[in-house]
């Protein structure tokens, strides 16, 4: 029986793929349905290519294609055939039509882990008050463009883009390590450095290592969700300690500590996540005293550092470490820009090369480009002028939203002003439905988060974040100009 190859075969000279490939994809694709079963003899060329109304010299690429892949086998005088070698297969019936996509469904069953579901937030470009993320406008793109083509176009590429240190790329190492102790009162080495593709990977990393199932973790009540998620897949039960005003409750946390064993405190101190405030210095000293007596690892996640308000930086937990306690997790996500992956752990060399052999097996490194360009950046100088400028504009965006805030909406919004960081932690009027009014804003033209779920315990709550950093002031003046609009629409 002669296969109607004519109606078979759809060559579609737009597609921008070659007629050979489709030919040989196509005929590849019935010999694998087992409509072209093995050993049945192909049309000669000059015949299909007859059929199909194209040239000869196509078929004849299309099977030297076939040939080489080993699915047709050419006998030579007899003509060309499908391989006899290939496994019987019953033939699908022609008119099942193959499906030309992938679909939507494996053929085979997982399971679909429901508490890694969670909203992914992306930068929104409009008018926005977005988690607190920083503005890409201000980002040095130029000096990263220039580092970029620098390391691209330098010496012998096999020594710069072929596989390197999984830890990361050792000017960036080098030059984190002196940036850190500088800024925050570490004493590291390029040996206590692990960079990492954001402090997401460091968080993870460290649960990892770190956690056995049925260990205890514990966080504050209101946290970042991105944390927990990452402890409760290692295996470990969240704990959570209320937090105040001064940041987490560490009496709570010695209560706790004295009724079961606990592995990690997750803590985000500088500025704590959500509601930003700064962990209060008696309650600093008490959490490492803490740490020392019960002997727990204290994952540290500095994930805004760079943007602290008051004049005087308050020195993360691990600079007053004298025990190999703390795990300092950080990133340049914030600083510079989300899109450029670089984040860094930061812990006693032990630690960090196990870090760095899980580390392999997911990731075998990082992007060294990038890396090298950021590593640049710092050399130069360009990076601290970078967060010179930003911290400058920020802290009047922060100036300029609170005013705004403080006389447009005084019935509808509770806030303390930051003292660092990106966003204001807002609390509205209880009658406000939070994910409602955040869908008639977006239809007004404003981005506003509708107010995750941060509590560990999955409770609603009746707050968000007002992230100012990305929006010049002008912006910002709409943005509140949209919302106080909105609400008073109607709640
Ligand atoms: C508290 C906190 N930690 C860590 C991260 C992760 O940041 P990165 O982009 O560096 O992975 C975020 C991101 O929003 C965050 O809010």
């Amino acid at each position: 029986m002669t296969l109607p190859f004519k109606t078979l075969i759809q060559l579609d000279k737009a597609a921008g793929q070659p007629i050979y490939e489709q030919l040989s994809e196509q005929l590849g694709q019935l010999i694998r349905a087992g409509t072209l079963p093995a050993r049945q003899r192909l049309p000669g060329t000059r015949q299909l290519a007859l059929w199909l109304g194209i040239h000869r010299q196509t078929v004849v690429a299309a099977y030297d294609d076939l040939l080489a892949q080993g699915w047709i086998e050419s006998r030579p005088g007899s003509g060309t055939f499908i391989a006899s070698h290939l496994p019987s297969i019953r033939p699908q019936a022609l008119d099942t039509g193959a499906p030309t996509r992938m679909g939507t469904q494996t053929g085979f069953a997982f399971t679909r882990r429901t508490e890694l579901e969670r909203p992914v937030l992306s930068s929104p470009v409009g008018l926005r008050f977005d988690d607190g993320f920083p503005d890409a406008r201000l980002a040095p793109l130029d000096a990263m463009s220039r580092a970029y083509r620098s390391y691209l176009n330098w010496g012998n590429p096999q020594a710069h883009v072929g596989y390197g240190d999984v830890k990361g790329h050792p000017l960036l190492r080098e030059e984190l390590s002196k940036y850190l102790n500088a800024t925050r009162g570490l004493r590291t080495t390029p040996d206590n450095i692990l960079i990492t593709r954001g402090s997401i990977m460091g968080l993870y990393l460290s649960c990892q290592v770190l956690l056995q199932p049925g260990d205890v973790v514990v966080t504050g009540e209101t946290t970042w969700a991105g944390a927990t998620m990452n402890a409760r897949r290692a295996g470990a039960t969240v704990r959570t300690v209320p937090v105040d005003e001064h940041g987490l409750d560490v009496d709570a946390l010695a209560h706790l500590c004295e009724s079961q064993p606990v592995r990690m405190v997750y803590v985000t101190p500088h500025h704590h996540y959500p509601t930003t405030v700064t962990l209060r210095s008696d309650r600093r000293v008490r959490l490492l005293q803490l740490a020392e007596q019960y002997r727990f690892a204290v994952l540290e996640d500095d994930y805004d550092f760079d943007y602290h308000y008051l004049g005087r930086p308050i020195l993360p937990l691990a600079s007053a470490d004298r025990h190999g306690l703390v795990v300092y997790v950080g990133s340049l996500t914030k600083s510079v820009s989300p899109g450029f992956r670089v984040g860094y752990v930061v812990a006693p060399t032990d630690l960090i090369d196990e870090l760095a052999r899980f580390r392999r097996i997911i990731d075998r490194q990082g992007d060294i480009v990038l890396e090298y360009a950021v590593g640049q950046l710092f050399h130069t100088g360009e990076m601290k002028r970078h967060f010179r400028k930003s911290l400058r504009a920020y802290q009047s965006r922060r100036d300029h939203v609170c005013a705004l805030l403080t006389h447009e909406l005084p019935n509808w919004v509770q806030f303390q002003k930051p003292d660092g960081g990106m966003a204001i932690w807002a609390t509205f009027d209880p009658a406000v439905d939070l994910a409602r009014l955040a869908e008639r804003a977006l239809r007004a033209g404003l981005y506003l988060s509708p107010g995750l779920v941060h509590n560990p315990a999955g409770k609603w709550l009746h707050s968000t974040r007002l992230g100012f950093a990305s929006s010049t002031e002008d912006e910002l003046t709409q943005a509140v100009a949209v919302l106080k609009r909105v609400l008073e629409a109607g709640k």
